[in-house]
C-alpha cells in the first residue's frame, strides 16, 4: 500500500484531473483506492459526482480516522473522503493547534490494511493541508503542466518535499512528474518535455497526457474520464499512466 499525494504550488496543472483519473483506473483494474480530497474547492469530490452532505475530509483534521469516514462510489473498488467548502477554514484554524502537520498522517492509520492505493488531492498552495499531506503520504506525484514556466514550478515543489522530508517525514519519496495538457502539435511542448527529460530522467513518466477535450468535459458529468468515453485518447493516456504508477510502486 503507497500513500500518494497529488502535489504542484502552481494551480491548475492538473492535481485534480490526475488524482481522479488514477484513481478510477486503478480501481477498475481492480486495486482497492481511495480518493481523498483535500481541497476546499471540492473538485476531485465533484469530479466524481459526488458530494459531501454528511462527514468530509474535514473531520480527518478533527479526530476521525480514514477508515470510518471512506464512503463508496457508483465505481466499484473506489471509496472517496469528499471536501466541503468550509475546509479552508480548518485549514487556517489548524495553524493555531499542537502539531498540527500531523493530524492527517494520524488519519490515516489503518489504511494500509484495506487499501492498496491511497491519493490525496493538494490544494495549490503549501498551507497546512499540503504540509499535512506530504508528512502523511509515502510518495508525492508531480503532475506539470506542458507550459514555459513548468520548470520553475517543479523546482518549488521539490523544495518544499525536501523541507518536509527533513522536518517531518524521512521515508517521503518522489513518485515521478507526471507531463499534462501536452499540446502534441505545438513545439513547446516538446520542449518543456525535452527539458524535463534532461533534469529529471527517469523520475519523468514516460506516459505524457494529452490536452483532450474529454478529459475536460468528464468532470461536468461526474465520471472519470475512462467512464466518460472509454476510447478518448485522454482515457488511454490515464490508463497508461497509472500502470506505469503500478509499475513504479
Ligand atoms: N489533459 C487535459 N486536457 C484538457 N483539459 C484538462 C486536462 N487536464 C486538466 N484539464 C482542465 O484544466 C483545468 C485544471 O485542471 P485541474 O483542476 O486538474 O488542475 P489542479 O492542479 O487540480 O487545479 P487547482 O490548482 O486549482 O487545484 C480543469 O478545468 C481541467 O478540467
Ligand atoms: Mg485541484
Amino acid at each position: 500500500m503507497s500513500i500518494y499525494a497529488l502535489a504542484n504550488q502552481k494551480g491548475g496543472v492538473g492535481k485534480t484531473t490526475t488524482a481522479v483519473n488514477l484513481a478510477a483506473c486503478l480501481a477498475e483494474a481492480g486495486e482497492r483506492t481511495l480518493l481523498i480530497d483535500l481541497d476546499p474547492q471540492a473538485n476531485a469530490t465533484s469530479g466524481l459526482g459526488e458530494s459531501a452532505n454528511g462527514t468530509s475530509s474535514f473531520d480527518l483534521l478533527d479526530g476521525a480516522s480514514a477508515v470510518e469516514l471512506a464512503t463508496r462510489t457508483r465505481f466499484s473498488n473506489l471509496e472517496l473522503i469528499p471536501a466541503r467548502h468550509d475546509l479552508a477554514g480548518a485549514a487556517a484554524e489548524l495553524a493555531h493547534r499542537g502539531d498540527a502537520e500531523r493530524y492527517l498522517a494520524q488519519a490515516l492509520r489503518g489504511t494500509s490494511d484495506r487499501y492498496r492505493f491511497v491519493f490525496l488531492d493538494c490544494p495549490p498552495t503549501l498551507g497546512a493541508l499540503t504540509v499535512n499531506a506530504l508528512a502523511a503520504a509515502d510518495r508525492v506525484l508531480v503532475p506539470v503542466q506542458a507550459e514555459y514556466y513548468a520548470l520553475e514550478g517543479v523546482a518549488q515543489i521539490l523544495g518544499s518535499i525536501e523541507a518536509v522530508r527533513a522536518r517531518l517525514n524521512p521515508r517521503l519519496t518522489i513518485a515521478g512528474l507526471l507531463l499534462t495538457m501536452v499540446d502534441g502539435r505545438t513545439r513547446l511542448a516538446a520542449d518543456v518535455g525535452n527539458e524535463l527529460e534532461k533534469h529529471f530522467g527517469p523520475l519523468l513518466f514516460k506516459t505524457r497526457v494529452p490536452r483532450s477535450i474529454r478529459i475536460a468535459e468528464a468532470p461536468s458529468h461526474g465520471l472519470p474520464v475512462i467512464a466518460y468515453d472509454r476510447r478518448s485518447a485522454g482515457a488511454d493516456a490515464y490508463w497508461k499512466a497509472a500502470m506505469e504508477l503500478v509499475e513504479r510502486s
